[in-house]
Formats: structure tokens, sequence, C-alpha cells
């Protein structure tokens, strides 16, 4: 689908190959060894919140195999790998005492990456609170900026010098729309007045973490945003202000306040009497200066103007002239290209930007066939985006790595076991790992630093 713009997919010297995780939807064992509950864990024992009832209870036993998953990343040429800190492993309350077997569990993982010689890129946050501060209001309570600073300082102090890059949160939009606006997430509420005031808060914890690294850290911070791109339905007016609209809430809600331009004029629209006025000191938290900014990316959407759509009122057309993975989600790699492009120009064209999710889940074979895997439709989807991922850097966009999600199948929230988007296939009832062709071809990538493409 992507043409050949260059016809020479050799990447930029240095550029770093990895692949993603996240705490919860792989580690299980997630109240072993004295970690407190999460509200991931609540969540998912709420009966009717989970498809087929599943939990993250074993999700990969990636608690116990992490050895075993250096193995697999080793098979797979990664130089890094991403992965998630559960905030409630380290500190069961959320606040105060420090789970000193939690937070040897992810010491001794960075020490197993960096012997292998992979690159350990931590997240602080990936959507796991601690259900204690839940129960005081969670990304309600103004004073959880300090709560994620404090457990951001155990993580910079005591990975210091091993850890180089950081990321403060994953997703805030997902975050906010997903567990405070639609409640499809945990923790599952529905309110456009607790969106805009959670929403406000994670950006404030966001800035607060970033100011405290300043002060006792050492290497990158940046956040990990997802932008989705929204393309125009149609040439007229009220399909046009359904797009602006859409934009605004997915994606520069978050993005123009780090950047300093505070909230999109549209977000009032959308939000009605749930807007929120902020002091402008929040917003100065918000805009501290950070090193780099990574996006996830699946797909793009085409609103259309829709007055019952609620609060956006704009919904997606389907393009049913493309593919579309098993989630729903149409596959159309020229838009990766475009973002990054949007997003160079968006963030001043200095912030160096990385790919840090980009994959899909496809209707995979539910067992290994004499040791193989064969999953056609994510060899497409991972050939076509990186395609598309070097034209941006034909373009001139600095983007310094690419982060495969996901390293294993896992736990996809609320949708359980049911998605796969492992580019290593993960027998959920005996815990085998199997390398799926789209990993055997991001081995292949990441040897020869993506001149196979050209063959493909
Ligand atoms: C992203 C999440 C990640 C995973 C993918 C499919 O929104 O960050 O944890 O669920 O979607």
């Amino acid at each position: 689908m992507t043409s050949k713009s260059t016809g020479n997919y050799r990447f930029p010297e240095g550029f770093l190959w990895g692949a993603a995780t996240a705490a919860y939807q792989i580690e299980g064992s997630s109240m072993a060894d004295g970690a407190g509950a999460s509200i991931w864990d609540r969540f998912s024992h709420t009966p009717g919140m989970m498809l087929n009832g599943d939990t993250g209870d074993v999700a990969c036993d990636h608690y116990n195999r992490w050895r075993e998953d250096i193995e697999v990343m080793k098979r797979l040429n990664l130089q890094a790998y991403r992965f998630s800190v559960s905030w409630s492993r380290v500190m069961p309350d959320g606040r105060g005492a420090i789970n000193a077997k939690g937070l040897d569990f992810y010491d001794k993982l960075i020490d197993g990456l960096l012997e292998a010689g992979i690159e350990p890129l931590c997240t602080l946050y990936h959507w796991d609170l601690p259900a204690a501060l839940d129960d005081r209001g969670g990304w309600l309570n103004p004073d959880i900026a300090d709560w994620f600073a404090d457990y951001g300082q155990v993580l910079f102090e005591k990975f210091k010098g091993r850890v180089k890059t950081w990321g403060t949160i994953n997703e805030p939009w997902v975050i906010v729309d997903g567990g405070y606006l639609h409640g499809a997430l945990a923790p599952g509420h529905k309110s456009a007045f607790e969106a805009m005031i959670a929403g406000h808060n994670v950006l404030r914890a966001h800035g607060a973490a970033v100011k405290r690294f300043r002060e006792v850290g050492e290497g990158q911070i940046g956040i990990v945003l997802n932008i989705e791109p929204k393309y125009p339905a149609s040439d007229k007016p009220e399909d046009e202000a359904a797009r602006k609209r859409a934009e605004a809430q997915m994606n520069r809600w978050f993005l123009d306040p780090l950047m300093g331009r505070g909230y999109p004029e549209q977000l009032k629209d959308v939000y009605g009497e749930a807007y929120r006025e902020f002091p402008q000191e929040d917003f100065d938290l918000i805009a501290t200066p950070t090193d780099w900014m990574g996006l996830n990316w699946y797909t793009r959407s085409v609103p259309e103007n829709a007055p019952d759509a609620w609060p956006v009122r704009a919904r997606p057309v389907k393009q049913i002239q493309h593919a579309h993975t098993e989630t729903g989600w149409e596959v159309y790699p020229p838009a990766l290209t475009d973002t990054l492009v949007w997003l160079h120009e968006q963030t001043g064209g200095k912030l160096p930007l990385m790919v840090t999710e980009n994959g899909s889940a496809g209707y995979d074979p539910p067992h290994a066939i004499d040791g193989r895997i064969h999953d056609p439709m994510r060899v497409e989807y991972l050939k076509n985006h990186l395609k598309a991922l070097h034209d941006a850097i034909g373009k001139g966009v600095d983007i310094r790595g690419y982060m495969a999600w996901s390293l294993l199948d896992n736990l996809e929230w609320s949708l359980g076991y049911s998605k796969r988007f492992g580019i290593t296939h993960v027998n959920f009832q005996t815990q085998e790992r199997t390398i799926k062709d789209s990993g055997l071809l991001y081995a292949e990538v990441i040897k020869t630093h993506g001149a196979v493409l050209d063959r493909l």
C-alpha cells in the first residue's frame, strides 16, 4: 500500500529497534511479594467489565518468566525494550512505604536487559493506578501530581545510570477517555466533568515528574501520546467542524498544553458546561520542557458530523475500501507518515520523536504448527508501517526509534485475551512462546537495519 518513495529502506545510524509491553498486560502475580492492588485488579475482578471475565492474574506470567522473555528478545535481535513499572508493586499504597521485593523485580529485569545488551526504556505509568490512591479520588485528586513525582523519584534514584530513557505517562487520552469519560477502562467512570479534571491532573502529574527528574534523575525524559489523525469525510462545513472537534478532543487536548498552548478552543464546545478553566501556573507546570516525545500509532479515522454522538458529536465513517484489523481499526500506513510530519511541526521541529507503539491484532492460528505461527496480515502491517516510518524520516522528521507493539500476545485490557497483538505468540495454557512470522521478519529488519525492506 505504501509507495516506495526512496527505494532504500536503510535506517539512520543509531536508530533504536525494540518492542513494548505494559506491566498489567503481561506480568501476572500482581499481588505477589507484598504488592498492592491496582485499579486494574479491581476492574478486572468486577463482573461484567472484562470480555470473557478475563483478568491479569496470570497474563504472560512474565513476573516469573522474565529471563525466558529476555531470551526471546535476544532471538528477535531487539536493541531496546520498552516496559512499564507497576506503581503498586513498588509502593503498595501508592505513597509512603516502598515494597523492596517489588522494586527488586524491576532491578533484576533491568540488569538482565543490560547484560543482554538491550536498552531498557522505562514507562512510569501505563494505566495501573494503585487502588489505594483511587480510594482517595485517583486522578481526580489534585494531590496526585505530588504522589506521582514522589513515586517517580524512587525509580529515578534506584535506576540512575542504568535506565537512560524515561517515559512519564502512557496515553493520557486513553486514561481519561476510557477511564473517566466512557468508562470502558478502569476505573470505569462516565462523566465529562470528571474527565476534564482527571485529564488536567494527568498532565500536572507529568509536569511534576519531569521537574523532579531534573532535580534527582539522569538521562532523557518525555511523555507518550496516542495520536490518531482525523481525515476529512467531506468538504461540508459541518463535517470539517466535526473533524476539528475530534482532533481537539483526541489529539490536541494533551498535545497543545504540553507545548505551552493551553487547551484547544474546541474543547469548550465539546465539553460545554463540564469545561473548566485552570490557573496559569498549572499550564506552566504542564509545559515543563522534555527531551523527547513518544508516539503510539495504530490507525487513522475519518469523522463526520453526528449530533447524537456524545460528547464530541462526530462519528468515524468506515473506510470499506481498506483492510481492517481484528480490533476493527483501518489499515492505512500513509497516515503514519502524515502523523509524524504533523507531530514534528506541532512540537516545533526540534523535539526528538520515537514510535513507542505500533502494531496490529490479527486472526492468528490458536497454536503453533511445526513451531511456526503464520500471521500474514501482521507481516504486511509491519512491513508497510516501517516503510511509512522511513518515509517520514526522509521528510526530515527526527525519529530516534521504533518499538513494536507488542513483544508478546497479552491482555488487551477490557478485551481480555481475545485480541493478539504480539510478534511472539503466547500459548496461555502452557505459557509457551513462539516467535511469529512477523517477529522473524522484524528480527531480519533489525539485523539489516531496514535494508531487507528493499526486497519486500
Ligand atoms: C494502546 C495501549 C497498549 C495496547 C495497545 C493495543 O492504546 O497503550 O497498552 O493496549 O493500545
